[in-house]
């Protein structure tokens, strides 16, 4: 069970609701020339009310499943950025992939660390993971950045590894482990 954390006295982070469809769909448009390089092409409908309704659906419910788990960062009703853990498995490998992004307007003043080492904690006390993975693009720097100010080593790189902005990227690959308990 994931809960909601204040990253500093004005943005807090919170798991995703069913309800967040109008917000979160207000950040995508004003964000999409800023999120464009570095996110999958996206469809006409997930720029639609009913589109990232049924998009947050389905995070919901795989979030119960316990195969995801997925923050939006707010300021005020504003959601201002993402945190998620995707791809969650549990027996001997206990591990996730993390993702962000902030709102062109909130970037560089630390958000994406912040809410990174929260889903880190998140990962490590209430998921009880073992695992976290990244991938970003090789100029992500901003990014690669963020990922080393909470602890991930890159382990790799990986050609044709995303499909992002429209073509197959090579990407860098990273990892942080959170603790040595055992898997059972
Ligand atoms: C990547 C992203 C999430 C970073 O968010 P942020 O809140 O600005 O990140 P932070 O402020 O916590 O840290 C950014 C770090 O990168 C550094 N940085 C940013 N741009 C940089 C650049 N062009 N060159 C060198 N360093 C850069 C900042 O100085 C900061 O490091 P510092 O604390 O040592 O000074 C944000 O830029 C974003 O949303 N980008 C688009 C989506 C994206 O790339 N998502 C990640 C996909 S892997």
């Amino acid at each position: 069970m994931i809960t909601e954390a204040a990253l500093t006295p004005e943005i807090r982070m919170r798991p995703v609701t069913e309800d967040d469809a109008a917000a979160l769909l207000d950040a995508y448009v004003r964000n999409q020339s800023h999120l464009k390089r570095w996110e999958p092409r996206r469809n006409a409908a997930f720029y639609t009310l009913e589109g990232q309704a049924a998009r947050l659906k389905t995070m919901v419910e795989r979030q119960r499943a316990e195969e995801l788990a997925a923050w939006l960062l707010f300021d005020g009703d504003r959601v201002v950025g993402a945190a998620t853990l995707n791809s969650v498995v549990y027996g001997p490998f206990r591990n996730a992939s993390l993702g962000y992004w902030l709102d062109a307007g909130y970037t560089g003043r630390g958000l994406a660390t912040r809410a990174a080492r929260e889903a880190l904690r998140a990962a490590d006390e209430d998921l009880n993971l073992h695992r976290v993975e990244a991938s970003t693009l090789p100029d992500n720097v901003a990014s690669r950045r963020v990922l080393a100010k909470v602890g991930f080593v890159q382990i790799g790189s990986a050609p044709n590894y995303l499909h992002i902005d429209g073509a197959w990227q090579d990407c860098l690959i990273f990892q942080t482990i959170l603790n040595d308990r055992p898997a059972l």
